[in-house]
């Protein structure tokens, strides 16, 4: 008994060296076991530096640099905070329907289809099947079990709703807002919108 006693206290005291100082403050250099990443060559935000000439930490971009999210033209914002439909989808508190009118690709719906089915193949075929369908390599493979596009027509699912399910996924399906272009995404849904009614007869 007598020796649980002393290994109960010295376990009690092992217990409060280790965890019970966690988040004090020391104002000496504290005993570090793992450095991890406390000491990295790098420069904080806003900070100088004597590496480079004009002394400043921070750097321009470099020429010729798009930021993210802008077009490569200067044109303007290809994503963003815009409240359009063309960048939510929506229109009010409503999902749209339909190509918006200020998509260019849109004009020639020939081209708009041959985009879509492109970005398609790259963007949604590996999950959704080539036909849509939902059996892509992944379900085939990684047993995923992936919508079948089919049931997703236009009169219960507006195109509006498509384009925020690409932008931000939904359930097993991450979103991918930040990887397709707006244009591309209107583009995607036009081709499965074709996709859709494909096999469907024309008599
Ligand atoms: C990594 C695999 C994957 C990729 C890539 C993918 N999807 Fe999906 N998608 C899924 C899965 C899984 C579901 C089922 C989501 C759920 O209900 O949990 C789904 C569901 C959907 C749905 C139905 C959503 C709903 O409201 O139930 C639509 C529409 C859809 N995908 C369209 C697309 C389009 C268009 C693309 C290409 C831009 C795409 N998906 C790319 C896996 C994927």
């Amino acid at each position: 008994m007598r020796y649980f006693f002393l290994a109960f206290t010295l376990i009690v005291i092992l217990v409060v060296s280790f965890f019970g100082f966690r988040g004090q403050k020391f104002s000496s250099t504290p005993l570090r076991i793992f450095p991890d990443m406390d000491d990295q060559d790098r420069i904080n935000t806003q900070e100088e530096s004597s590496f480079f000439k004009d002394g400043m930490g921070s750097r321009k971009p470099v020429a010729g640099t798009i930021p993210r999210g802008f077009n490569p033209d200067g044109s303007g914002v290809s994503f963003g905070n815009s409240e359009s439909y063309l960048h939510t989808g929506t229109i009010g508190d409503a999902y749209g329907t339909g190509m918006p009118e200020d998509l260019e690709l849109a004009k020639n719906p020939e081209a708009l289809l041959r985009h879509g089915e492109d970005r398609y193949q790259v963007s949604c075929m590996p999950c959704h099947g080539e036909a849509g369908n939902g059996k892509g390599m992944a379900s085939v493979v990684g047993k995923i079990q992936t919508a079948d596009l089919k049931n997703f027509p236009s009169e219960k699912y507006p195109d509006g709703k498509m384009f925020e399910v690409i932008t931000k996924g939904k359930g097993l399906m991450s979103g991918y807002g930040y990887n397709i272009p707006v244009d591309d995404r209107w583009a995607i849904i036009a081709y499965v919108r074709a996709l859709q009614t494909a096999d469907k007869p024309t008599e």
